[in-house]
């Protein structure tokens, strides 16, 4: 895959060597989002931070990365901001925006949207998740998250068990993750959702071709005992007809300190794309969890600026420019301590 100039819209663009890169590129930002250096590579350039569904990590960890290379971030948060709400439509608003911008980052609420705003954009886009089909930046974040937590128990990617939680069929970030895993060698998944809320079948049909073990279930605990990696999603509530339909699966498979210690492996890595439903009647993910060192949500999410930062850099062709634009920081450093 040719980087410079690329729309990134789905994780079927990306090949292993082409997610290798963009992972080595990633290790390589790590003193940069440290605040150990600071690069100046963009310096001058503008992202058009376009999110038109609610966001925290994607949004601001998108603007952090591009902050962290030098560069200046516009934000447009909600359609009630934008001439959506008068009619125009997306071509049009990418034919402008492009104009303003040098690489665009967008979520959107419908399937598609984003690779038809990049179809009409003069400068690349990158997806930050549109409707309940795709979430490619999370999924690479994800999986570079699993090769650490995997790299610091001696293992690799390759011979991977995974049960992904939850659900499945409107959670897009376990949509690209699973066609993320067909790129890598003897990986076993195990769904776990509500039948209603299933991996859609041509996700599963794909993984399988690719040579995955697919194994589906509606049980949770009889299902987390030889895994190396429980990833849990939330209840996409806002994908439902209504709130009332959604609360019929909310809370069906928490997972607490108590359930992780007798059905788990010790070592077992716990993972959720965040947010999670801290809700009483949902809490996917319990606090109790806070303080397993297994919990890897939080390094999920400092792993996202790294490699957004990558992906950045790599769009723009700045790769090898970026040490020779850089200094030591010269502010008191907490997160060095
Ligand atoms: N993981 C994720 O997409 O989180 P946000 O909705 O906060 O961006």
């Amino acid at each position: 895959m040719d980087f410079t100039g690329a729309h990134i819209v789905s994780i079927d663009q990306f090949e292993r060597p082409d997610v290798e890169a963009v992972f080595s590129v990633a290790d390589r930002m790590q003193p940069y989002a440290l605040r150990q250096r600071v690069t100046r590579v963009l310096e001058g350039a503008i992202l058009g931070n376009m999110f038109f569904e609610p966001s925290t990590r994607t949004r601001v960890s998108f603007g952090s990365a591009f902050n962290l290379l030098g560069g200046e971030v516009r934000e447009t948060a909600g359609f009630e901001s934008s001439a959506l709400v008068k009619g125009e439509s997306l071509q049009d608003t990418a034919r402008v925006l492009s104009g303003f911008s040098d690489v665009i980052c967008m979520r959107h609420p419908v399937e598609g949207s984003v690779a038809d705003f990049a179809s009409a954009s003069r400068v690349p886009v990158l997806s930050g998740g549109d409707g309940a089909n795709e979430h490619p930046t999370q999924a690479l974040l994800d999986l570079y998250t699993i090769r650490k937590e995997l790299a610091d128990r001696g293992r690799s990617i390759d011979g991977l068990k995974i049960a992904m939680i939850g659900d499945l069929r409107f959670g897009r970030t376990v949509h690209s993750l699973g066609k993320l895993l067909r790129l890598y060698r003897d990986i076993e998944v195990v769904l776990i959702s509500p039948e209603e809320l299933s991996l859609p079948e041509d996700i599963v049909e794909a993984m399988r071709l690719s040579g995955i073990g697919v194994s589906i279930s509606d049980h949770l605990t009889e299902n987390i005992a030889d895994v190396d990696i429980v990833y849990s999603t939330r209840i996409q509530e806002e994908r439902f007809p209504s709130k009332q339909q959604a609360d019929l699966y909310r809370g069906k498979f928490r997972l607490n300190q108590a359930i992780y210690t007798e059905y788990c492996q010790p070592n077992t890595v716990i993972m959720h794309p965040l947010p999670r439903d801290s809700r009483s009647d949902a809490n996917e993910l319990d606090s109790d969890l806070d303080n397993n060192p297994n919990l890897a949500i939080f390094r999920q999410t400092d792993n996202g600026v790294l490699v957004r930062m990558a992906l950045f850099a790599m769009v723009l062709d700045v790769v090898d420019r970026v040490d020779a634009h850089a200094y030591d920081v010269r502010w008191y450093n907490a997160r060095q301590t």
